[in-house]
């Protein structure tokens, strides 16, 4: 069976766009695959985190993977921090990667722009997320788009590694879909949706009252034309309110245009909203019900004792190979 694997950062705002890019993707492929996805706490410090809030976040997208339908039968769920082998291997794998390629990436370029005063961790947070893919051999990363090239440098970190010390990584590949949608800021559809986003406005959060989250949608940025049509460049508002509708009632933009033909704004936005808040309500229903349930801890500590010894095993054989060891 081949393995797929993701990892989200438990900010406090897990938004739609993290719904549809990873989480209902490892839903619908979790029947299929031996599946891993964990909590990318270590990659959240790369920004300041708020101590107090920070534990209770982990605990809260744990619980949220739950209420979105991960099946802890199903998967290997875990917290990337209660497993030490991951920053050793990426240790290692730092010392085999180059500034040039992590100062290139665009996220880092956009983060760093925004921040004069940025960690070096947020430098070399792809080679870290990298170390979290290839320890346990995944063949597929189901994410956004907007990871894509984070797990293109996966790949060369892995490449080049098995050419300098032998084989030793599966080479991993993104996961496509046919409907690979990046949702974008309600308000400004030329962002993408975002946890950092200025205004609350333009995200949606999986935990929204949904009261709020009709509201944000039916006052979601569109155009005058009054027609729904897909046309990301010039109707990005009314493009990316297809994508979302598109992305949860899995229709074919066509088929959506078709639906709305002559139809105004108004009446396309209750219908977005209406496929939106029906999601939403399934998926709250459960996460309050699983966050004061004792079943989370087990599953996470069946979780890092699984992982901690297929990670020790992969961390040996590179020290090995390396040299790291009494001569
Ligand atoms: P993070 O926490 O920023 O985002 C989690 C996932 O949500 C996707 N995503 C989106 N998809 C569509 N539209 C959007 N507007 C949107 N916003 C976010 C992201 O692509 C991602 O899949 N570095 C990763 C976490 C990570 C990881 C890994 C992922 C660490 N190690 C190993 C996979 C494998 C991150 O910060 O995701």
């Amino acid at each position: 069976m081949k393995r797929i694997l993701t990892g989200l950062q438990p900010t406090g705002v897990i938004t739609l766009g993290n719904y549809v890019g990873a989480i209902r993707k490892m839903k619908q492929l979790q029947d299929e695959y031996d599946s891993f996805i964990f909590v990318a706490d270590m990659h959240a410090i790369t920004i300041p985190q708020d101590r107090e809030q920070l534990p209770k976040n982990i605990r809260s997208l744990v619980a949220l993977y739950l209420a979105c339908g991960i099946d802890p039968k199903k998967n290997t769920i875990y917290i990337q921090s209660e497993n030490i082998y991951h920053a050793n291997v990426s240790w290692m794998l730092e010392c085999n990667s180059y500034y040039g390629e992590l100062s290139r990436m665009t996220q880092f370029k956009d983060k760093s722009r925004k921040n004069a005063n940025f960690t070096v961790g947020l430098l070399t947070y792809p080679v870290l997320m990298a170390a979290d893919i290839i320890i346990y051999d995944a063949d597929y990363v189901p994410v956004g788009v907007d990871q894509k090239q984070h797990v293109e440098l996966a790949r060369d970190i892995a490449i080049r590694f098995n050419k300098k010390y032998g084989d030793t990584f599966k080479v991993p590949d993104f996961y496509y879909t046919d409907t690979e949608v990046k949702i974008m800021d309600l308000q400004d559809p030329t962002k993408k949706m975002s946890k950092s986003a200025e205004n609350p406005k333009g995200v949606i959060k999986l935990l929204d009252d949904l009261d709020d989250v009709r509201k944000k949608i039916m006052k979601a940025a569109t155009d005058s034309e009054a027609v729904v049509r897909f046309d990301p460049e010039n109707k990005p508002g009314v493009s990316n309110l297809m994508g979302i509708y598109a992305a949860l009632t899995y229709k074919s933009m066509e088929d959506i245009e078709e639906e709305f033909k002559g139809q105004n704004y108004g009446t396309f936005k209750k219908a977005v909203a209406d496929v939106v808040c029906s999601e939403l309500e399934k998926i709250q229903a459960r996460y309050y019900e699983i966050l004061n349930g004792k079943e989370l801890d087990r599953i996470l500590d069946e979780g890092r004792e699984k992982t901690l010894a297929m990670a020790k095993e992969k961390y040996e054989m590179m020290k090995k190979k390396i040299g790291l060891y009494r001569g």
